[in-house]
Protein backbone atom coordinates (compact mmCIF):
# COMPACT_ATOMS: atom_id res chain seq x y z
CA UNK A 1 0.00 0.00 0.00
CA UNK A 2 1.46 3.16 -1.37
CA UNK A 3 1.46 5.85 1.00
CA UNK A 4 0.10 9.76 0.19
CA UNK A 5 3.55 11.69 1.33
CA UNK A 6 1.39 15.15 1.59
CA UNK A 7 -1.74 13.78 3.48
CA UNK A 8 0.80 12.06 5.94
CA UNK A 9 2.68 14.91 6.90
CA UNK A 10 -0.26 17.14 6.95
CA UNK A 11 -1.77 14.34 9.48
CA UNK A 12 1.10 13.22 11.60
CA UNK A 13 3.83 16.02 10.97
CA UNK A 14 6.30 18.29 11.61
CA UNK A 15 7.82 15.90 14.09
CA UNK A 16 8.00 12.33 14.61
CA UNK A 17 9.66 10.75 18.05
CA UNK A 18 10.93 7.54 17.33
CA UNK A 19 12.36 5.71 20.15
CA UNK A 20 14.52 2.52 19.69
CA UNK A 21 15.72 4.17 16.70
CA UNK A 22 19.69 3.16 16.72
CA UNK A 23 18.91 -0.34 15.71
CA UNK A 24 16.07 -2.59 14.10
CA UNK A 25 12.71 -1.90 13.35
CA UNK A 26 12.94 1.97 14.48
CA UNK A 27 15.81 2.85 12.69
CA UNK A 28 14.13 1.73 9.36
CA UNK A 29 10.71 3.57 10.79
CA UNK A 30 12.80 6.52 11.21
CA UNK A 31 14.63 6.32 7.79
CA UNK A 32 11.24 6.00 6.02
CA UNK A 33 9.62 8.87 8.14
CA UNK A 34 12.11 11.09 6.95
CA UNK A 35 11.51 10.32 3.55
CA UNK A 36 7.59 11.11 3.74
CA UNK A 37 9.02 14.24 4.98
CA UNK A 38 8.70 14.81 8.98
CA UNK A 39 11.34 16.35 11.25
CA UNK A 40 12.68 13.17 13.16
CA UNK A 41 13.88 12.87 16.83
CA UNK A 42 15.32 10.07 17.29
CA UNK A 43 15.89 8.30 21.01
CA UNK A 44 18.17 5.01 21.91
CA UNK A 45 21.00 4.76 24.51
CA UNK A 46 23.73 4.84 22.04
CA UNK A 47 24.73 8.52 20.61
CA UNK A 48 26.90 7.09 18.41
CA UNK A 49 24.59 5.10 16.41
CA UNK A 50 21.03 8.03 16.68
CA UNK A 51 23.83 10.43 15.42
CA UNK A 52 24.98 8.31 12.19
CA UNK A 53 20.97 7.54 12.02
CA UNK A 54 20.21 10.96 12.27
CA UNK A 55 22.88 11.84 8.85
CA UNK A 56 21.16 9.17 7.14
CA UNK A 57 17.64 10.82 7.83
CA UNK A 58 18.87 14.16 7.02
CA UNK A 59 19.03 13.15 3.58
CA UNK A 60 15.75 13.33 3.40
CA UNK A 61 16.07 17.35 3.91
CA UNK A 62 14.50 16.91 7.03
CA UNK A 63 15.26 18.41 10.66
CA UNK A 64 16.59 15.91 12.76
CA UNK A 65 17.27 15.69 16.65
CA UNK A 66 19.41 12.56 18.52
CA UNK A 67 18.91 12.28 22.01
CA UNK A 68 21.13 9.58 24.17
CA UNK A 69 18.72 8.58 27.02
CA UNK A 70 18.13 5.20 28.84
CA UNK A 71 14.59 4.94 29.03
CA UNK A 72 14.27 2.32 31.93
CA UNK A 73 15.61 5.32 34.35
CA UNK A 74 13.89 7.83 35.83
CA UNK A 75 16.11 10.32 34.54
CA UNK A 76 16.52 9.22 30.49
CA UNK A 77 13.07 9.07 30.71
CA UNK A 78 12.60 12.72 32.12
CA UNK A 79 15.22 14.02 29.72
CA UNK A 80 12.82 12.99 26.78
CA UNK A 81 9.51 14.11 27.85
CA UNK A 82 11.68 17.32 28.52
CA UNK A 83 12.87 17.22 25.11
CA UNK A 84 9.14 17.31 23.62
CA UNK A 85 7.94 19.63 25.53
CA UNK A 86 8.00 22.49 23.09
CA UNK A 87 8.16 20.30 20.11
CA UNK A 88 5.39 19.76 17.69
CA UNK A 89 5.30 15.79 17.54
CA UNK A 90 2.13 14.44 15.48
CA UNK A 91 3.79 10.94 15.28
CA UNK A 92 4.95 8.74 17.98
CA UNK A 93 7.11 5.36 16.82
CA UNK A 94 7.27 3.52 20.02
CA UNK A 95 9.87 0.89 19.32
CA UNK A 96 12.23 0.80 22.18
CA UNK A 97 11.75 -2.40 23.40
CA UNK A 98 13.90 -5.83 23.94
CA UNK A 99 13.25 -9.61 25.05
CA UNK A 100 14.35 -12.31 26.47
CA UNK A 101 14.30 -16.34 26.04
CA UNK A 102 14.41 -18.89 28.81
CA UNK A 103 12.67 -20.28 32.27
CA UNK A 104 11.54 -17.20 34.24
CA UNK A 105 12.88 -19.11 37.10
CA UNK A 106 16.56 -18.77 35.77
CA UNK A 107 16.58 -15.46 34.12
CA UNK A 108 17.99 -12.52 36.17
CA UNK A 109 15.35 -11.03 37.41
CA UNK A 110 16.79 -6.95 36.81
CA UNK A 111 16.84 -7.80 33.86
CA UNK A 112 13.23 -9.01 33.52
CA UNK A 113 11.70 -5.67 35.83
CA UNK A 114 13.83 -3.27 32.87
CA UNK A 115 12.00 -5.19 30.34
CA UNK A 116 8.80 -3.74 32.08
CA UNK A 117 10.20 -0.20 32.45
CA UNK A 118 11.71 0.31 28.80
CA UNK A 119 8.45 -2.29 27.02
CA UNK A 120 5.57 -0.78 29.26
CA UNK A 121 6.81 2.01 31.55
CA UNK A 122 8.15 4.40 29.47
CA UNK A 123 6.34 3.75 26.26
CA UNK A 124 3.27 5.06 28.16
CA UNK A 125 5.02 7.89 29.77
CA UNK A 126 5.82 9.03 26.23
CA UNK A 127 2.40 7.84 24.91
CA UNK A 128 0.79 10.58 27.60
CA UNK A 129 1.74 13.84 26.94
CA UNK A 130 1.71 12.88 23.28
CA UNK A 131 -1.79 11.63 23.13
CA UNK A 132 -2.61 14.93 25.24
CA UNK A 133 -1.20 17.07 22.39
CA UNK A 134 -2.54 15.39 19.56
CA UNK A 135 -6.02 15.18 21.12
CA UNK A 136 -6.05 19.02 21.37
CA UNK A 137 -4.69 19.48 17.82
CA UNK A 138 -7.29 17.14 16.99
CA UNK A 139 -4.83 15.34 14.50
CA UNK A 140 -1.59 12.49 15.33
CA UNK A 141 -0.27 9.35 15.02
CA UNK A 142 0.61 6.60 17.89
CA UNK A 143 2.47 3.54 16.76
CA UNK A 144 3.36 1.28 18.88
CA UNK A 145 5.22 -2.12 18.47
CA UNK A 146 3.32 -4.99 20.31
CA UNK A 147 4.46 -8.94 18.88
CA UNK A 148 3.25 -11.95 17.98
CA UNK A 149 3.47 -13.13 20.81
CA UNK A 150 1.47 -10.72 22.34
CA UNK A 151 -2.01 -12.53 22.27
CA UNK A 152 -1.49 -15.56 24.51
CA UNK A 153 1.04 -16.48 27.15
CA UNK A 154 4.24 -17.82 25.86
CA UNK A 155 6.34 -20.13 27.86
CA UNK A 156 9.88 -19.53 27.97
CA UNK A 157 9.56 -15.91 27.13
CA UNK A 158 6.78 -15.46 29.93
CA UNK A 159 7.49 -11.95 30.69
CA UNK A 160 8.56 -10.52 27.43
CA UNK A 161 4.97 -12.16 26.29
CA UNK A 162 3.25 -10.19 28.86
CA UNK A 163 5.03 -6.71 28.50
CA UNK A 164 3.49 -7.24 24.50
CA UNK A 165 0.26 -7.96 25.68
CA UNK A 166 0.33 -4.99 27.60
CA UNK A 167 1.20 -2.44 24.68
CA UNK A 168 -1.30 -4.93 22.37
CA UNK A 169 -4.00 -4.08 24.83
CA UNK A 170 -3.86 -0.38 25.85
CA UNK A 171 -3.10 0.41 21.57
CA UNK A 172 -6.31 -1.15 20.78
CA UNK A 173 -8.19 0.91 23.86
CA UNK A 174 -6.51 4.18 23.22
CA UNK A 175 -7.57 3.51 19.30
CA UNK A 176 -11.04 3.59 19.78
CA UNK A 177 -10.65 6.09 22.72
CA UNK A 178 -8.65 8.92 20.57
CA UNK A 179 -10.51 8.09 16.98
CA UNK A 180 -13.33 10.86 17.64
CA UNK A 181 -10.24 13.08 18.23
CA UNK A 182 -8.65 12.67 14.61
CA UNK A 183 -5.76 10.50 16.03
CA UNK A 184 -4.67 6.77 15.01
CA UNK A 185 -3.61 4.68 16.98
CA UNK A 186 -1.89 1.46 15.64
CA UNK A 187 -0.41 -2.10 17.19
CA UNK A 188 2.15 -3.57 14.94
CA UNK A 189 2.73 -7.58 15.59
CA UNK A 190 5.66 -8.70 13.94
CA UNK A 191 6.97 -11.81 13.79
CA UNK A 192 10.50 -12.80 13.79
CA UNK A 193 12.29 -9.85 12.53
CA UNK A 194 16.02 -10.07 11.98
CA UNK A 195 17.43 -7.21 13.74
CA UNK A 196 19.30 -6.85 17.33
CA UNK A 197 16.65 -8.19 19.45
CA UNK A 198 17.80 -11.77 18.96
CA UNK A 199 21.19 -10.81 19.61
CA UNK A 200 20.38 -9.18 22.72
CA UNK A 201 17.56 -12.53 23.67
CA UNK A 202 20.50 -15.04 22.48
CA UNK A 203 17.70 -16.67 19.92
CA UNK A 204 18.46 -17.97 16.99
CA UNK A 205 15.47 -16.61 14.07
CA UNK A 206 14.79 -18.32 11.20
CA UNK A 207 12.61 -17.08 8.40
CA UNK A 208 13.05 -13.91 9.88
CA UNK A 209 11.79 -10.65 8.20
CA UNK A 210 13.87 -7.53 7.25
CA UNK A 211 13.53 -4.14 9.29
CA UNK A 212 12.92 -1.56 6.74
CA UNK A 213 9.61 -4.25 5.09
CA UNK A 214 7.49 -4.73 9.15
CA UNK A 215 8.56 -0.40 8.93
CA UNK A 216 6.81 0.39 5.41
CA UNK A 217 3.82 -2.26 6.35
CA UNK A 218 3.91 -0.77 9.57
CA UNK A 219 3.84 2.81 8.18
CA UNK A 220 1.28 2.11 5.76
CA UNK A 221 -0.99 0.43 8.59
CA UNK A 222 -1.58 3.78 10.59
CA UNK A 223 -5.08 5.09 9.73
CA UNK A 224 -6.28 2.29 8.01
CA UNK A 225 -5.93 -0.85 10.49
CA UNK A 226 -6.01 -0.97 14.56
CA UNK A 227 -3.35 -4.29 14.50
CA UNK A 228 -0.83 -4.86 11.83
CA UNK A 229 0.60 -8.23 11.40
CA UNK A 230 3.33 -7.30 9.10
CA UNK A 231 5.50 -9.75 7.71
CA UNK A 232 4.41 -13.15 6.22
CA UNK A 233 5.71 -15.07 9.60
CA UNK A 234 3.51 -12.88 11.47
CA UNK A 235 0.33 -13.70 9.27
CA UNK A 236 1.12 -17.12 8.71
CA UNK A 237 1.12 -18.36 12.57
CA UNK A 238 -1.02 -14.87 13.64
CA UNK A 239 -4.19 -16.25 11.45
CA UNK A 240 -2.67 -19.52 11.54
CA UNK A 241 -3.08 -20.03 15.43
CA UNK A 242 -6.18 -17.61 15.58
CA UNK A 243 -9.04 -19.98 15.42
CA UNK A 244 -7.42 -21.84 18.13
CA UNK A 245 -8.15 -22.24 22.11
CA UNK A 246 -5.90 -19.88 23.96
CA UNK A 247 -4.04 -22.71 25.84
CA UNK A 248 -3.31 -24.24 22.83
CA UNK A 249 -1.38 -21.80 21.00
CA UNK A 250 0.38 -21.07 24.25
CA UNK A 251 1.59 -24.42 23.90
CA UNK A 252 2.67 -24.02 20.43
CA UNK A 253 4.46 -20.77 21.31
CA UNK A 254 6.13 -21.93 23.64
CA UNK A 255 7.54 -24.92 21.18
CA UNK A 256 8.41 -22.29 18.84
CA UNK A 257 10.41 -20.35 21.69
CA UNK A 258 11.99 -23.83 22.77
CA UNK A 259 13.39 -24.27 18.96
CA UNK A 260 15.03 -20.52 19.30
CA UNK A 261 16.91 -21.37 22.22
CA UNK A 262 18.07 -25.19 21.31
CA UNK A 263 21.49 -23.53 20.02
CA UNK A 264 22.37 -23.25 23.79
CA UNK A 265 21.84 -27.36 24.92
CA UNK A 266 24.97 -27.91 23.32
N1 LIG B 1 12.92 -8.36 16.21
C1 LIG B 1 11.84 -9.06 16.40
O1 LIG B 1 11.79 -10.27 16.10
C2 LIG B 1 10.60 -8.40 16.97
C3 LIG B 1 9.39 -9.07 16.81
C4 LIG B 1 8.25 -8.50 17.33
C5 LIG B 1 8.31 -7.29 17.99
N2 LIG B 1 9.51 -6.65 18.13
C6 LIG B 1 9.52 -5.37 18.87
O2 LIG B 1 10.00 -4.38 18.01
C7 LIG B 1 10.64 -3.35 18.76
C8 LIG B 1 11.99 -3.04 18.13
O3 LIG B 1 12.82 -4.18 18.24
P1 LIG B 1 13.96 -4.49 17.20
O4 LIG B 1 13.70 -5.83 16.65
O5 LIG B 1 14.13 -3.35 16.28
O6 LIG B 1 15.20 -4.62 18.21
P2 LIG B 1 16.64 -3.93 18.20
O7 LIG B 1 17.25 -4.00 16.85
O8 LIG B 1 17.36 -4.57 19.35
O9 LIG B 1 16.32 -2.42 18.54
C9 LIG B 1 15.84 -2.06 19.80
C10 LIG B 1 15.94 -0.57 19.94
O10 LIG B 1 15.47 -0.22 21.26
C11 LIG B 1 16.44 0.61 21.88
N3 LIG B 1 16.48 0.38 23.32
C12 LIG B 1 16.58 -0.80 23.97
N4 LIG B 1 16.64 -0.60 25.29
C13 LIG B 1 16.56 0.74 25.48
C14 LIG B 1 16.57 1.59 26.61
N5 LIG B 1 16.70 1.10 27.84
N6 LIG B 1 16.47 2.92 26.44
C15 LIG B 1 16.37 3.45 25.19
N7 LIG B 1 16.35 2.70 24.08
C16 LIG B 1 16.44 1.37 24.22
C17 LIG B 1 17.78 0.19 21.24
O11 LIG B 1 18.70 1.26 21.27
P3 LIG B 1 20.05 1.24 22.14
O12 LIG B 1 20.63 -0.12 22.07
O13 LIG B 1 20.85 2.32 21.50
O14 LIG B 1 19.56 1.59 23.50
C18 LIG B 1 17.37 -0.06 19.80
O15 LIG B 1 17.37 1.14 19.07
C19 LIG B 1 10.74 -3.87 20.20
O16 LIG B 1 9.74 -3.25 20.97
C20 LIG B 1 10.47 -5.35 20.06
O17 LIG B 1 9.86 -5.87 21.21
C21 LIG B 1 10.65 -7.18 17.62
Amino acid sequence: MKIDKAKFLRKYGPWALVTGASDGIGAAAADQIAELGLNVLLVGRHQERLEKRAKACAVHGVDTRAIAADLGTPDGLRNIIAAIENVEVGLYFGSAGFGSAGAFCDLPIDEELAMIDVNCRALTALAYPLAQQMRTRGRGGLILMSSIVAFQGVPHSANYAATKAYVQTLAEGLALELEPDGVDVLASAPGPVETGFARRADMAMSGAAVPATIARKTLAALGRHRTVRPGTQSKLLGYGLATLPRALRSRILGQVMRGMTKHRDG
